[in-house]
Order: C-alpha cells, then sequence, then structure tokens
C-alpha cells in the first residue's frame, strides 16, 4: 500500500503540474495578448513551421498578415508558447539586451554537453569574460596570416579538383569537399594544427571532432536529444552508442588539444624569457596572449578548461557555417549562369596583375591579392546576396529571464481588438528569432526578396539601410552584443575561395537539391533526406585564354 503510494506521488506531482500549466498558467497568461496559429492537436505545435526552411518564407508572410510581428506560437509541449519575432524594433530591443535574453538552458545544455561550456554557450559574467579575451584575437591586424593559410588550401583544395576534372566535367559534392577545406582552414588558424582533412580523413582529432559534431545531425536523435536535456541521467543510466562516440572523441579531444595548450603556454613563456617574443598567429596563442595581458583584469582570466572549450566552440562555430555558406554559393552561381559568367569575368580582369601559377605568388602578392579581391564590386554582391538568400543559421532562441515590455516598430494588433506598439512578455518566455525572415521580409526588400539577384545591392531600398545589423543589414551574422564574432574570418575564406573556384571551374546544376535545417541550413538531395547532407555539382576546368 505504502509502496503504491510512493509510486504514484511523483505521477500526482506531474498532473498536477500539468494542470496547473494547462489551466492556471494558460488562463492567466498576458501572452495570450498576442495572436497566433491555432493549435490542432494536444501536442501539436508549430516547430516544423517555423523552422523548415523549405516553408518558412510562405509562412512568414501569412502570420504576418494574419496575426501581425510578434505572433504566438507552441512549441515541444502544451503549456511551451513562444513568441515568434518579425518586427525589427522588437528584434533590436530583444539582441541589445543580453541580460535579460538569454539562450535557453535547453540548447546551452546540450552545446555544454559536446564541446563544452565556450563562447557560444556560457552566459552573464563567463560570457563576457570570453568574449573579452577572445575578441582581439579576430581583430583586422590578426586576420593576415589566415589570408595565408585561406589561400594556401584553397590552391590545394583546386589541386584536388583538376584531378578530378582532369577527364573532363565530373560530378563533385562540393559540400564535403569545402567542409574538409574550413576543417582545416580553424585548425590551422585556431590553433596551429594540421588536420590535412582535403587529402585524407584519418587524423585522429578530425575524426574525434567530425563524430562529436555528427551527434547534432545524426537521425532518429531529436527526442533522445531532448529526453537527455531534462533527464540528464538517462544518457549515465543508458550510454546508447551516441553517448560512448561524444565520450571517446572528448577524450581524444581533452588529450590532443590539451597538449596543444600545454605546449603553445611554454612557447609563450620561452619567448618571454629569452627575450624573443613567441610570435604565434593562431586564434590559441593569441587568446593565452589576451588572457595573460594587463588589459584584462585579473578576475577575468580563463582557465585552461576555458580556452579549451572555446578552441571546440571555434572548431564547431567555425567551419561547417562558412562551408555551406560557400556550398549555397556555389549552387546558386550553377542555377544562374549568367551572373556565375558575369563574376567570373569580374575576378579575372584581376587576375593579370598576378602570376599566373599560384605556386609562383610571394606573401605579399598573396595579401594584395586578398587585398585587390575583397573590394571587387560584384563579388561583394554575390557574397551579400548568397548569405541574404541562404543564411547558414535559420533561427535562434532566447529566453526572457524577467518580465519585460518589448518596443515594437509595427503596430501590434492584441486579442481584444487594441493597437498597441509594444507588447508584455513574461518571464522565462522563449523568444524565437529566424534570421531568415528579416533577410526575406518583401516588404522591406521588395517583391523579389525570395529570388538571387546580386544587383538589387545597387539600388537598395530605403527601408533596408535603417536595418542595424552585424553584416550589410543582413542578419545572417545575428546582432548585438553575441553577434558572431567570425565575420571577417569567414569574409576572408569566402572570397579567396569564390576567386580561386571560380577562376580555375565552371560549374553547372546536376541534381535537384532540398534545404533541411539540421542545427544550420544544410543541402540534400530531394527525397533523400537518408542520404545525409550533400550537394553535388557538375564541375568542368575553365581554361583561360590567353
Ligand atoms: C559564413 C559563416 C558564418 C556565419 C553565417 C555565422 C553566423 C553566426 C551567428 C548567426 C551567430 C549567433 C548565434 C546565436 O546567437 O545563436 C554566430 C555566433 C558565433 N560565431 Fe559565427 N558565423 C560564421 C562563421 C564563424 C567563424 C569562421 C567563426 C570562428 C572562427 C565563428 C565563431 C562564432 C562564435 C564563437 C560565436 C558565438 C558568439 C557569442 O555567442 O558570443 N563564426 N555566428
Ligand atoms: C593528382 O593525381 C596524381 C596521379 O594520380 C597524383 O600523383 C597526385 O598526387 C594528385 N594530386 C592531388 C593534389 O591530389
Ligand atoms: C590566464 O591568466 C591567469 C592569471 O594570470 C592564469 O592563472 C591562468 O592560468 C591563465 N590561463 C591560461 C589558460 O593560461
Ligand atoms: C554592388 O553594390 C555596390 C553598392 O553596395 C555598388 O556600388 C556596385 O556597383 C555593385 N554592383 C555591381 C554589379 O558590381
Amino acid at each position: 500500500m505504502l509502496l503504491l503510494l510512493f509510486a504514484l506521488s511523483p505521477l500526482a506531482a506531474l498532473i498536477l503540474f500539468v494542470l496547473y500549466r494547462l489551466i492556471i498558467a494558460r488562463f492567466f497568461n498576458v501572452l495570450n495578448q498576442l495572436r497566433g496559429p491555432p493549435v490542432s492537436q494536444w501536442f501539436g505545435n508549430h516547430l516544423e513551421h517555423v523552422l523548415n526552411p523549405s516553408v518558412t518564407p510562405r509562412v512568414y508572410e501569412l502570420f504576418i498578415q494574419r496575426y501581425g510581428r510578434a505572433v504566438k506560437i507552441r512549441g515541444f509541449f502544451p503549456w511551451d508558447e513562444r513568441v515568434l519575432i518579425l518586427d525589427p524594433v522588437a528584434l533590436s530591443h530583444i539582441m541589445k539586451d543580453t541580460t535579460t535574453y538569454e539562450k535557453p538552458w535547453e540548447s546551452r545544455t546540450l552545446i555544454t554537453s559536446i564541446i563544452g561550456c565556450g563562447m557560444l554557450s556560457a552566459e552573464g559574467q563567463m560570457h563576457r569574460r570570453q568574449r573579452r579575451v577572445a575578441m582581439p584575437a579576430f581583430s583586422g591586424q590578426n586576420m593576415q596570416t589566415l589570408v595565408d593559410i585561406v589561400f594556401k588550401k584553397g590552391v590545394q583544395l583546386k589541386d584536388v579538383w583538376e584531378n578530378m576534372t582532369s577527364g573532363g566535367e565530373a560530378k563533385i559534392d562540393v559540400c564535403q569537399f569545402l567542409s574538409r577545406a574550413t576543417f582545416d582552414i580553424i585548425g590551422l588558424a585556431g590553433f596551429d594544427y594540421t588536420f590535412n582533412a582535403i587529402h585524407d580523413e584519418t587524423n585522429e582529432l578530425f575524426l574525434a571532432y567530425r563524430n562529436a559534431f555528427e551527434v547534432f545531425i545524426s537521425q532518429g536523435g531529436p527526442f533522445r536529444t531532448l529526453l537527455s536535456i531534462y533527464l540528464p541521467s538517462i544518457n549515465k543510466l543508458f550510454a546508447d552508442e551516441t553517448v560512448r562516440t561524444v565520450q571517446r572523441s572528448q577524450r581524444v579531444i581533452r588529450r590532443v588539444a590539451g597538449r596543444l595548450i600545454q605546449e603553445k603556454k611554454q612557447k609563450i613563456e620561452a619567448g618571454e624569457l629569452s627575450g624573443d617574443p613567441y610570435d604565434g598567429k593562431d586564434l590559441l596563442t593569441l587568446l593565452l596572449k589576451s588572457n595573460a595581458s594587463h588589459e584584462v583584469p585579473f578576475e577575468q582570466r580563463l582557465s585552461d578548461e576555458d580556452i579549451l572549450h572555446n578552441i571546440n566552440t571555434f572548431m564547431f562555430a567555425g567551419s561547417d557555417t562558412s562551408s555551406l555558406s560557400m556550398t549555397w554559393t556555389l549552387l546558386l552561381l550553377a542555377q544562374n549562369p549568367i551572373v556565375q559568367a558575369r563574376l567570373r569575368d569580374e575576378l579575372l580582369s584581376v587576375a593579370s596583375q598576378f602570376p599566373a601559377s599560384f605556386s609562383d605568388f610571394s606573401p605579399d602578392q598573396i595579401q594584395s591579392l586578398y587585398n585587390v579581391v575583397s573590394a571587387l564590386p560584384l563579388l561583394n554582391n554575390v557574397t551579400r546576396e548568397s548569405l541574404r538568400l541562404i543564411p547558414p543559421l535559420h533561427s535562434t532562441l532566447r529566453v526572457a529571464t524577467r518580465t519585460d515590455e518589448i518596443p515594437t516598430l509595427h503596430p501590434i494588433r492584441t486579442n481584444d481588438g487594441q493597437d498597441k506598439h509594444s507588447f508584455t512578455i513574461p518571464k522565462n518566455t522563449v523568444v524565437h528569432v529566424s534570421l531568415e525572415s528579416f533577410n526575406l521580409d518583401k516588404s522591406v526588400w521588395g517583391d523579389d526578396a525570395w529570388e538571387f539577384n546580386p544587383d538589387r545591392w545597387d539600388k537598395l531600398p530605403q527601408a533596408v539601410q535603417r536595418y542595424p545589423w552585424h553584416y550589410s543589414s543582413l542578419l545572417s551574422f545575428s546582432a548585438g552584443p553575441r553577434a558572431c564574432p567570425g565575420l571577417r574570418f569567414a569574409l576572408i575564406e569566402i572570397k579567396i575561395f569564390y576567386y580561386i573556384m571560380l577562376t580555375n571551374f565552371v560549374f553547372t546544376e546536376a541534381d535537384q537539391i532540398t534545404k533541411h535545417n539540421v542545427v544550420l541550413t544544410r543541402p540534400y538531395l530531394s527525397g533523400k533526406f537518408r542520404a545525409g547532407t550533400q550537394c553535388p555539382l557538375l564541375v568542368s576546368p575553365f581554361v583561360r585564354s590567353v
């Protein structure tokens, strides 16, 4: 009898909790003043509608017409009411105030369990500290070494593709190769480590990172992942293959990357003692030096553990984001051969200033190539247009840590029929920020907002110029104090790679490709999601006429 009571009491508590959330919390929720789409079933939700890039542009348009620019939507559970933000003033308010709007603990727990608590998942004081130490490493002056690394990796990738196309046109999964190339780049630029993944994928540390990251994109995972967030002990009780893989990867990362950190520290110390300072330019060295500089107050310094987590974070945040952006651009250029030819002409127009063969470039010529290329107008416009149309990160989440009043640009029509220029958001409400929705808003960018048109940048509508985001009126790198610190880094990769690829190859569309949002927006063969992410294109050598 007693046993039965024991067994039942958690159940009773659960029932009370659910009733509370469903009845009390729902009817007295101030969020109820917002309108939103109906929910058809008890456990129905709108996540697919607001996250799937194949439907989101249409969904957002419909939501704006029907419910306005602050929409009440349903998350995982019946009591999980969220707000989808489609208003620019509301968005600025949220992204600016990182104290009131944090990342939800669910996503932070997930990220932390795999790569540790680095810049991407830390909050509050801890986050400010990490960002403060890391930012100098991303300064323009430190990006020079990166130009060199990127150029050499680009040439290596070109050589591999040249081999693959030596018999003429070949089908190449550009996504896979670009992903390996950006991995190599962040390895070298991040901590002076050679993965050499373009050539083979056998490096121990490369495999450790790749296996750890694949947990995010593995299929059948989401439910288990969700469960393990709410019940972390499940991972200890039922260590399945995924969990074991992550643990094995983490051991390798800790051992190999941990050793690299110690070696760097010794080099820096030895440099100081000998009076001949160590001049490594990788992010790890710069992070260690920044941590030791007098400008960072003592209590804001980082531990070895923090440094390791941030290296992991750079590997995670700085590889597939760039490679996916480049992959989407090559696909868009394959689909728009006229733009591709125009861009190639622009790139070739500067080629005559440089040696005919990449192997003859001096270090100075590599730098000046980047300076020349980064100022080319059409290249700039194609880069921006691709990042606008297909932002690698589709959306992000925030949660209100206190009740707040959010101002809006467009009037919000509440359920009682009033028009207001602000709305109340209760503490703990999840805010859904779709980066894509702002990039594709027809009322701002014009009727062709969903099309690839690099020339739009010649005559931007007034409304666009008022967007205060991190990069060129685009939300692709987010906004505010938590915007992407890797923007400059990514642009160097993107522009040098486009130069090398387009002056050496012609890209033609091969198969129908569909977008799926699996942490990032990734390409898949239409109807073949299970075959994994890929973007095969027909690649043929481009021979310059002399
Ligand atoms: C095309 C390439 C890239 C895109 C589109 C991109 C986009 C973004 C976005 C949207 C965020 C905000 C995430 C959120 O708030 O949920 C972010 C954060 C971040 N990115 Fe990037 N990123 C790119 C490349 C890079 C590179 C190359 C690096 C590093 C080398 C990097 C490092 C980071 C870090 C450390 C954060 C966390 C910042 C913080 O929370 O304070 N990113 N990125
Ligand atoms: C290209 O192919 C040749 C012959 O198969 C090989 O020796 C060479 O290493 C290859 N180069 C690259 C960059 O893969
Ligand atoms: C950062 O600086 C502090 C204070 O000097 C030091 O204790 C700590 O070990 C340093 N962190 C790293 C990773 O070297
Ligand atoms: C790209 O955009 C800029 C404006 O940002 C413009 O000056 C330039 O001429 C553009 N267009 C082309 C086709 O190169």
